[in-house]
């Protein structure tokens, strides 16, 4: 065949593909489309001083949230984002109305600090459906991964395997524990039992376990209680968090009994963790990083631009800290 038909051949084929068009659909597009499809303005990309982030915060229960919301609002304000920030004063309920409201305002992108795990499928469906991407913060949920964009927090499980192995070095011929938990329901509470059961040596006996619901106040009358229930029986207490063990020792304190009578493992390495252990009281606390507002401002200018989140869980990279330390870092502690 002559070179020149091989090309109007060719010319011919590529001009049926351009009108028909290839791949799955060979159903042309109505004009009308076609023509709308070419008028409509490129993507603006968005900056963060274009972003509104709703914030619907859990409470104020305890250092620990502070911290975490001083961090959303110091981070929000440096770069510019608008932020919409509220207290749900531990309420699952306030949480879900102030979603709700975020969702009819049209935010950007909803982060989640779940006060407790079961629950969100309804709301979260909701926000999905209206085109708004939700960051699980802090707490997990345990609604289906596909109704959320990320989650980023502490491996809460890891945190109670942590508490556990501390434990073990402090009680290593065994002994009678009592558990001050937190929230009952929360990702976090959940995670720490689940890893410190996980972890913890069989000569160490659970005789009890109570919430504080993460607070100082709350905390303190259980461990009042544990004292009176289990007098000169307790050689290990295991506390969620570090207010509820400010709780603890006040009990503790007016029982008459001595820094390390109990050895005490907490969480969350705030300043008075810090100044239990420098006194004696705390023998080892497992950090949990409460200061998200950065990564979380980062991630949600990243979906608003249309992008996802690899790999969906983000997990905070943390330690433990122990007595020896803690009056060298003291000063240098955030929160
Ligand atoms: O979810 C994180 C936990 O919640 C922290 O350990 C605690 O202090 C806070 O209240």
């Amino acid at each position: 065949m002559k070179s020149s038909r091989v090309l109007y051949m060719l010319v011919g084929l590529a001009m049926i593909f351009a009108v028909v068009g290839c791949g799955a659909s060979s159903t042309p597009a109505p004009a009308a489309e076609v023509a709308q499809e070419a008028a409509a303005p490129a993507q603006v990309k968005k900056e963060y001083k274009d972003l509104t982030v709703c914030y619907p915060q859990l409470g104020a229960e305890s250092d620990w949230r502070t911290a975490n919301s001083a961090s959303f609002k110091e981070t929000a304000q440096q770069l510019g984002v608008n932020l919409i920030f509220s207290d749900a004063q531990q309420k699952q309920e306030n949480q879900i109305s102030a979603m709700r409201t975020c969702i009819q305002q049209g935010v950007d992108v909803i982060a989640l600090p779940p006060v407790v795990e079961d629950g969100w499928d309804a709301v979260l469906t909701e926000a999905k459906d209206a085109g708004i991407p939700v960051i699980v913060v802090d707490r997990s949920v345990s609604a289906d991964p596909s109704l959320y964009a990320a989650h980023i927090g502490s491996d809460m499980v890891v945190e109670g395997q942590r508490s556990a192995d501390e434990m073990n070095r402090l009680l290593p011929d065994g002994g009678k524990v009592i558990e001050l938990s937190g929230t009952t329901g929360s990702g976090a509470a959940n995670g720490r039992a689940e890893g410190f059961r996980k972890n913890l040596n069989d000569n160490i006996e659970i005789i009890d376990s109570q919430t504080g619901n993460f607070t100082t106040a709350e905390g303190k009358p259980v461990m009042e209680a544990f004292l009176k229930k289990y007098a000169g029986q307790i050689d290990g207490a295991f506390i969620h968090n570090d207010n509820m063990a400010i709780g603890a020792v006040e009990a503790i304190k007016a029982a008459g009994l001595k820094p390390g009578d109990i050895k005490i493992v907490s969480v969350d390495g705030t300043r008075g963790g810090f100044q239990l252990m420098i006194d004696g009281w705390v023998q080892a606390d497992i950090e949990c990083n409460p200061l998200l507002g950065p990564q979380v401002m980062e991630m949600s200018l990243l979906l608003a631009n249309g992008g996802t989140v690899e790999p969906k869980e983000q997990l905070t990279n943390e330690t433990i800290y122990l007595p020896e330390q803690a009056e060298a870092l003291l000063p240098s502690r955030q929160y």
